[in-house]
């Protein structure tokens, strides 16, 4: 491997780091249910990589940072070139400079498309359990529509008769999708695809696909972008070198319109880039494929290894090796531990930071917890251990 992965980078103490997820902060120690957080502290609950980002694209932040200019910006053609080719060469999806326009970060990229293409009172459809959403849904006065999917011991489905259901009232004129999925993991099938698209344009709903994640995949599994399987009509795609290569900081979003009806509703108005976004995505997109592969790889393995030891030694915790993120969803109902129990031992005795699943809407009774393992093996290594002695 070109690229190290094993390497700790220190993001509670180096200069510069500014991590949300490693700060000091009261958030945090509620987490820890502590006053004083843990040193010893493991934190898995957010989509953020614990890796430096290529080392090509941090050489040409650099380059960027010796202009010493860093004035209101405009996206040259080079960018689009970059992001044209980038969805030509690994997801053989021809697209045109023109059909791409630029946001500050998939939230804001999703709250403009809901707010331009609904209107007040309009109903948002997402499928359970799911990706926070709900605040961009209904902090712009829409409803939140949400169902729960099929789970079969962690591989879920669309429960197709409820999602018809709620794209047939008129009220309900969206649908949010991931491709792959956050939490599950799922990377939806050619067949899945077509069903969801003539679902949804049999009932005039507008398909806003959040694909983020689509960079992330297993070897054996391809990442299928909706536009790409069922034509651009009625969809908009986001995506972007956020999740990608590590720099959510730098709020990098690129969204794909190829449906002329509805960029004409969208207009270009999706928020200005900063030269380092700028100059990022052009590196991210030209330069950094070799270690995109190594990255999947590697992640490949911390999956595999995560999974198999709770497989072996906490067979009750049921998971299921994801087909694209780095996402883990794990579902602890049948431990036999209250949420509060499960806190205590997680968090509280292995000093181990997982999401809470509730907030990502998995049905009523169930204990379920987000980890993300985008992080050297052996902070891995340790949380299991960790969790092995506290759990079993
Ligand atoms: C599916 C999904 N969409 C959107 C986001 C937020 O992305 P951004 O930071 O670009 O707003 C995340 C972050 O974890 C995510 O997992």
């Amino acid at each position: 491997m070109k690229y190290n992965f094993d390497e700790i980078v220190d993001r509670v103490h180096e200069d510069g780091s500014y991590s949300s997820k490693w700060s000091n902060n009261e958030r945090m120690a509620k987490m820890f249910l502590t006053d004083k957080l843990p040193e010893d502290r493991l934190v898995f609950f957010l989509a953020d990589m614990d890796f430096r980002c290529p080392p090509e694209l941090t050489a040409s932040l650099v380059k960027e940072a010796q202009h010493g200019v860093f004035g209101y910006s405009s996206v040259p053609e080079e960018y689009y070139q970059a992001v044209c080719r980038w969805m030509r060469d690994r997801f053989g999806m021809e697209v045109k400079p023109e059909e791409i326009s630029t946001a500050r970060g998939a939230h804001s990229a999703i709250v403009n498309a809901i707010q331009k293409l609904t209107k007040p009172g309009d109903g948002v459809i997402v499928p359970r359990p799911t990706y926070y959403y709900s605040d961009d849904v209904m902090s712009i006065g829409r409803h939140y529509c949400g169902f729960q999917m099929k789970n079969d011991n962690g591989y879920y489905t669309y429960d197709w008769e409820a999602f018809e259901a709620l794209c047939k009232e008129p009220q309900n004129t969206m649908a949010i999708f991931q491709q792959p999925h956050n939490p599950t993991g799922r990377a939806w099938t050619d067949d899945e695809i077509r069903r969801f698209a003539s679902i949804c344009r049999e009932n005039n709903v507008i398909m806003l696909c959040d694909d983020v994640h689509m960079d992330i995949k297993r070897k054996d599994v391809e990442i299928h972008p909706f536009i790409k399987v069922v034509g651009p009509e009625g969809i908009v795609m986001i995506t972007g070198i956020n999740k990608t290569f590590n720099l959510a900081g730098l709020a990098v979003t690129n969204v794909i319109i190829q449906d002329p009806a509805i960029r004409e509703k969208m207009g270009h108005s999706w928020g200005g880039m900063s030269p380092f976004g700028i100059r990022a995505c052009i590196s991210a997109y030209t330069e950094c494929d070799d270690w995109l592969d190594q990255l999947n790889d590697y992640l490949d393995d911390n999956i595999d290894y995560v999974v198999d030891r709770f497989h072996k030694e906490l067979p009750k915790v049921k998971v299921w090796k994801p087909e694209g993120t780095y996402i883990l969803w794990l579902d602890f109902t049948d431990c036999g531990f209250t949420n509060e129990e499960l806190d205590q031992r997680i968090a509280g005795q292995a000093h181990i930071g997982f999401s809470d699943g509730a907030g990502l809407e998995p049905p009523a009774g169930t204990l379920f917890r987000r980890m993300c393992v985008p992080c050297p093996r052996s902070m891995l290594v340790d949380a299991m251990d960790r969790l092995v002695k506290v759990l079993s």
